[in-house]
């Protein structure tokens, strides 16, 4: 007669879905888990703004709350490296399974996370922190796990997507739709992240340590954004039959002395209209991985928005709150190998 007890970190555009579809779901969600997920609390900054949640499960005591014993998983969802990294750790030591979508943090300290993870014997989940609703974290570090990927390379950005979309489909105004990105919950907390390129980044740095079984951060990562790019360029792309997308690539780079590196970049980038990236709109991202047995795969759907990443978030909970019941673990990140990084002008 177990129940799960799970607590969240932050109710903004993501943590409000989440803690919609634990209660709009519940019985769906406890006959997948085998036992009732129940939400033991939420952690917002500001307990005077008006939310959809009973008052009592509200604090602005989020230490108190991933200690409590009644919380089996954390989700964390505010957000920043601090207090989210403390939060999580303090989380993992205490024996809780932890959920995050937080990119930023995972860029950095993926490693001292899944180390605290593994030493507590508990399971780190981050589905949602690449490419929103889109399942690409879980099929490289599982369904790829015998195989050799080679290249990793997509649109994994929503926000940038959106904008450089409406400003090639109608000319749109840059400022009006990054406002309009960050009404539609796509944008990051502080939009420089988006425009800069420091998110797209981030994911890079996450989508080629789990890849490649090797550790690369953000500051590995070669970064342009999209603040130069204006309508005249979109307009000139047209004029050759391509547009501009914010491409991230991650690939393997074998050097002539057979010895292997990694090469990682986010740029602006003119591509033909009849790549399949071309017609890749909006908030909508797509990640390609091509791997020596499987071949090309391509992996299309919501990059951005509450909604969509809350589901990737429960995919997560689900999990870890399986293996909670039924015991298992996984899947686990691995760290097999430690590739150097080569310089862009080496790719
Ligand atoms: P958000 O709308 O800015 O929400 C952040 C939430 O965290 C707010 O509820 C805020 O409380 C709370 N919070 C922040 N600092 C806190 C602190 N020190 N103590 C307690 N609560 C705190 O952010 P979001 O868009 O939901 O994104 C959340 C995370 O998901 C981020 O890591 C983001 O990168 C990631 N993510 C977002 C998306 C997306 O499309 N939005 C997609 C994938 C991943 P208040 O409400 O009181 O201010
Ligand atoms: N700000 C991010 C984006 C959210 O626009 O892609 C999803 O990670």
């Amino acid at each position: 007669n177990r129940t799960i007890g799970v607590a969240v970190l932050g109710m903004g555009n993501v943590g409000a879905e989440v803690v919609r579809i634990i209660s709009d779901s519940a019985d769906d969600l406890r006959s997948r888990v085998g036992a009732p997920l129940e939400l033991r609390g939420v952690a917002v900054r500001d307990l005077a703004k008006p939310r959809k949640i009973a008052q009592e499960l509200l604090t602005d005591d989020p230490e108190a709350l991933v200690a409590r014993d009644d919380v089996d998983i954390v989700v964390e969802l505010m957000g920043g490296i601090d207090p989210a990294r403390g939060l999580i750790r303090t989380a993992l030591e205490h024996g809780k399974s932890v959920v995050t979508a937080n990119k930023a943090l995972l860029a950095e300290y993926t490693g001292e996370l899944a180390t605290a993870a593994a030493d507590a014997k508990v399971d780190l989940y981050f589905e949602a922190a690449v490419a929103g609703a889109i399942p690409v974290v879980r099929p490289l570090m599982q369904s790829l796990a015998g195989d050799t990927v080679e290249r990793v390379a997509g649109i994994v950005n929503g926000t940038t997507n959106f904008i450089l979309s409406a400003m090639d489909e109608t000319g749109a105004d840059y400022a009006e739709t990054l406002a309009e990105a960050g009404r539609l919950g796509y944008a990051e907390a502080d939009p420089t992240a988006d425009v800069e390129g420091y998110d797209a980044a981030a994911k890079a740095a996450i989508l080629a340590s789990i890849a490649f079984h090797t550790r690369v951060t953000a500051a590995d990562v070669h970064r342009e954004g999209i603040t130069a790019v204006t309508p005249a360029d979109l307009a000139a792309a047209k004029k050759f039959d391509c547009t501009v997308k914010l491409l991230s690539i991650c690939e393997r780079v074998h050097d002539a002395d057979g010895r292997q590196r990694i090469s990682a970049r986010v740029y602006p980038a003119l591509i033909p209209l009849s790549h399949p990236l071309a017609s890749v709109n909006g908030a909508f991202n797509a990640v390609v991985v091509e791997a020596d047995n499987a071949g090309r795969l391509m992996f299309y759907g919501q990059g951005a928005g509450g909604s969509p990443t809350a589901s990737a978030v429960l995919g997560d909970t689900v999990m870890a709150a399986r293996n909670k019941v039924h015991g298992g673990r996984g899947p686990l990140e691995s760290t097999y190998a430690s590739l150097p990084i080569a310089p862009i002008d080496d790719v």
